[in-house]
């Protein structure tokens, strides 16, 4: 067993996997290129904290994990997450929000769209279906997220404007470009 501060996003025992994203970590992410490399490299935009009792790869089991989106921007945009598919396409996904408030942005063949993130707001992440979190407050963004252990991570393919929509503060508004 294991137990989690569920506020705050955190593993309480040990054995989670940690992953980290700094301002230098993200290049190409954001469409500012010279805001983005004006910015302190070393500053944290999000991480994530899992557990993963399964094999990755093995069929049948779940992972469990929190991601945290500290409150910035580069430019205009939010900060927010690299974005991925699931290597294997049709594997879903939960989240569900804990803290902050933030967007999710969401593609598959035909459309992307947004859902709106606040404490409480659960989110179904079908198969075949791009998913990346911004966060649009003024706070870090908490979820918990829960994913098959063969699902994988496919983040060649949203490279390059793949969502189609930036989630960006246009004086002082909240606006999608
Ligand atoms: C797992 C999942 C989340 C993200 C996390 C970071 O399938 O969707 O745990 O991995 O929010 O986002 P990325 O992976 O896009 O950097
Ligand atoms: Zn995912």
């Amino acid at each position: 067993m294991s137990s989690i501060d569920w506020k705050e996003g955190r593993f309480q025992s040990k054995g989670a996997m940690r992953s980290v994203k700094r301002i230098g970590d993200m290049a190409g992410v954001f469409s500012d290129a010279t805001a983005w490399q004006s910015m302190d490299q070393q500053m944290l935009v999000y991480s994530v904290e899992w557990e993963q009792r399964a094999e990755p790869g093995l069929e049948g089991g779940l992972f469990w994990g929190a991601t945290i989106i500290q409150p910035g921007k580069v430019g205009e945009e939010y900060f927010m997450t690299r974005g991925h598919f699931h290597m294997r396409r049709d594997r879903g996904e939960y989240y569900t929000t804990v803290q902050g408030i933030g967007m999710l942005v969401l593609r598959d063949d035909r459309a992307t769209w947004t859902e709106v993130m606040s404490p409480g707001s659960l989110h179904y992440i079908p198969g075949q279906t791009a998913h990346r979190t911004v966060n649009t407050g003024e706070s870090p963004l908490i979820f918990w997220a829960c994913w098959p252990s063969d699902a994988g991570h496919d983040y060649a393919t949203i490279e390059k404007d793949f969502f189609s929509i930036r989630v960006v503060n246009q004086d002082g508004a909240l606006g999608i470009a």
